[in-house]
């Protein structure tokens, strides 16, 4: 079966102290460190890049598992395995023709190749991804839209509560209960507005790795948000 794995997002840490804030992060017993790569082109917020990486790397050992919104993943694949990346999550918006290079790149490099949804896009675009000869090991499921941390989590990507949005729009299609239907043992990751108050329609839906930003980094005692978020996971 499935483990769960929760990832603190390091967009709500103080950037300004980055290993220190990764430190606090893993002694409160994060499973890996989720790393946002915004390129001011494919959502419009820019962020870090492969520097940043190559730098935090030389501080930890820990998994760091990076979520590239940029229009040009493969641009980023080389420099990113070099810094020390461990997982390089992919938005197939950006990687219709080329997945399939791309994905191959990835494993070359030494990291864990991902893909990744937004909202409205169908969860049927990433089944040759993931059952092809050379696969995905993870889909990440954006519970909000891509760009900004601290959004309100959108309930439909996880489950269809209404009927009729799910009639009329791929982005009511709640993608991540199809997928654990279809892949049972496939790593599925939800990002967005995810903390004590979502968590449980998330878990539910079969998602078990979770990215936590503010929900994390916001709470007086973090290390009680993230057991909880593991304990609903598990349960
Ligand atoms: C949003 C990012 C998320 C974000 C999550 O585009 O992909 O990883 O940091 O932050 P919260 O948990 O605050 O929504
Ligand atoms: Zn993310």
């Amino acid at each position: 079966g499935v483990t769960s794995k929760i990832a603190p997002s390091m967009l709500s840490s103080d950037f300004a102290n980055l290993a220190s804030e990764a430190h606090r992060m893993l002694n409160y017993g994060a499973d890996w460190l989720h790393m946002d790569i915004m390129d001011g082109h494919f959502v419009g917020n820019l962020t870090i890049g492969a520097p940043v990486i190559e730098s935090l790397r030389k501080h930890t050992k820990a998994y760091l598992d990076c979520h590239l919104m940029v229009t040009n993943p493969l641009d980023y694949v080389e420099p990113f395995g070099k810094a020390g990346a461990s997982g390089f999550t992919f938005h197939i918006e950006t990687s219709k023709d080329n997945w399939k290079e791309l994905i191959e790149n990835i494993k070359s490099h030494g990291m864990r190749p991902g893909v990744a949804i937004k909202p409205g896009t169908s969860v049927e675009e990433v089944y040759p991804l993931v059952e092809a000869e050379t696969p995905v090991e993870m889909v990440l499921v954006m519970t909000v839209e891509p760009g900004f941390g601290g959004q309100k989590f959108m309930p439909e990507t996880v489950y269809d509560t209404l009927l009729i949005f799910w009639l009329i729009s791929p982005s009511f299609s709640n993608q991540v209960r199809i997928l654990r239907k279809k892949y049972p043992a496939l790593d599925i990751e939800v990002d967005g507005g995810l903390g004590p108050s979502t968590i449980d329609m998330a878990a539910l839906a079969g998602a078990n790795c979770i990215v936590a930003g503010s929900s994390v980094f916001g709470a007086p005692e973090p290390a009680q948000v993230i057991s909880l978020l593991r304990n609903s996971v598990e349960k």
